[in-house]
């Protein structure tokens, strides 16, 4: 399989000695969607401007579908989309006009425009509100609107630098709804920066953590979870005195917690651990009343591999970015 996305001991000091990114390695195959997940200033804009050929790096190799950023970063730019993480679209202008000045600097030929915007806009269910200034739009829609351009040269690979920041859970589900129509028909890799956990959580097939410049871990959400280890079924238990024993001696049982009338099962795999539990209960006629699982978090797999809570800025930061959006719009 060809990887999409590629990085080698990737190191980006900046002027004033900030070591923004401090070896990476990571791979991402060709189309996944992938987020890279970290707090504020944990390197992800950065690994995303090398990617994008905005910035070169300081040592170490970045690919994109197996082109060099430095040597090939031509050939790079055209299979690319980005969105960057500050607003990219002008508020004084129409959805639709902006569509046709990205198709200008984009190259696409007079002829064609008008039918591919057109298919863009119908696909990110924006056809109403093209006509409109961008300065009347909500935030989703002036996201929408820039993953649109982005996506007018049908890129092999979507860059998106915090897609949803400052948006609401709806806003952000419908940014991914229609994201995931273009994953669809176009096959494109999107490789996304976050510092949500949920979204991450939600959308990436993959997802890799970012902290202090350095790639921790990389997984499924459920790999990354289940490698924390000790997910729990808490059971609670009705009739017989309960004795622990049968349940101990199960392959795939790691401890079991007594509390009144709770059983803790900790296991490493919950959902295939369950029924057996369960069928172990039954036999010593315990008759289970509650099931239920606790799983692992992504803030405990943070915790895990970075070594300190994800603290991913809070107010403070995501006040500073929606500023920084507000002056360039
Ligand atoms: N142009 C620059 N010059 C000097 N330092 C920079 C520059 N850009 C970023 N940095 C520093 O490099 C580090 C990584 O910044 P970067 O913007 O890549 O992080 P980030 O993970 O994208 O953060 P955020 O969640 O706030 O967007 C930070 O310490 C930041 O202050
Ligand atoms: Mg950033």
């Amino acid at each position: 399989m060809e990887l999409a996305v590629e990085a080698k001991q990737l190191v980006k000091v900046y002027g004033q000695g900030v070591r923004a990114l401090d070896g990476v390695d990571l791979s991402v195959e060709q189309g996944k969607t992938f987020a890279l997940l970290g707090p504020n200033g944990a390197g992800k804009t950065t690994l995303m401007r090398i990617f994008t050929t905005q910035i070169r790096p300081t040592s170490g190799e970045a690919r994109v579908c197996g082109l060099d950023v430095v040597r090939d970063g031509a050939k790079v730019r055209k299979i690319i989309g980005y969105v960057p993480q500050e607003m990219s679209v002008w508020t004084d202008l129409s959805g639709y006009e902006n569509l046709l000045i990205y198709a200008k600097i984009y190259g696409i030929p007079r002829g064609t425009r008008a039918r591919l915007l057109d298919e863009v806009l119908s696909k990110l269910g924006m056809k109403g509100a093209a006509k409109a200034l961008v300065r009347t739009y909500s935030g989703g829609m002036i996201r929408r609107l820039e993953i649109a351009s982005a996506l007018l040269i049908r890129p092999k690979v979507l860059f998106l630098d915090e897609p949803t920041i400052g948006l609401d859970p709806s806003a952000r589900k419908a940014v991914w709804m229609e994201l995931g129509k273009f994953k669809e028909g176009d096959g494109v890799t999107i490789f996304f920066n976050t510092h949500y956990m949920d979204e991450a959580d939600l959308y990436a097939e993959e997802i890799g953590i970012i902290n202090e410049g350095k790639v921790v871990t990389v997984g499924t959400a459920a790999e990354l979870k289940r490698s924390v280890g000790g997910e729990i079924i808490t059971l609670s238990i009705a009739g017989n005195p309960f004795v622990p024993e049968r349940l101990r001696s199960l392959e795939s049982v790691e401890d079991v917690i007594l509390a009144e009338e709770e059983v803790r099962v900790v296991v490493k795999d919950a959902e295939a651990a369950l029924p057996r539990v369960l069928e172990g209960l039954r036999q010593d006629g315990v008759s289970v009343v509650r099931a239920a699982i606790t799983k692992p978090t992504l803030d405990d797999v943070f915790l895990k591999y970075a070594g300190t809570r994800f603290e991913a800025g809070g107010r403070v930061g995501e006040v500073r970015q929606m500023r920084r959006m507000i002056r360039r719009g």
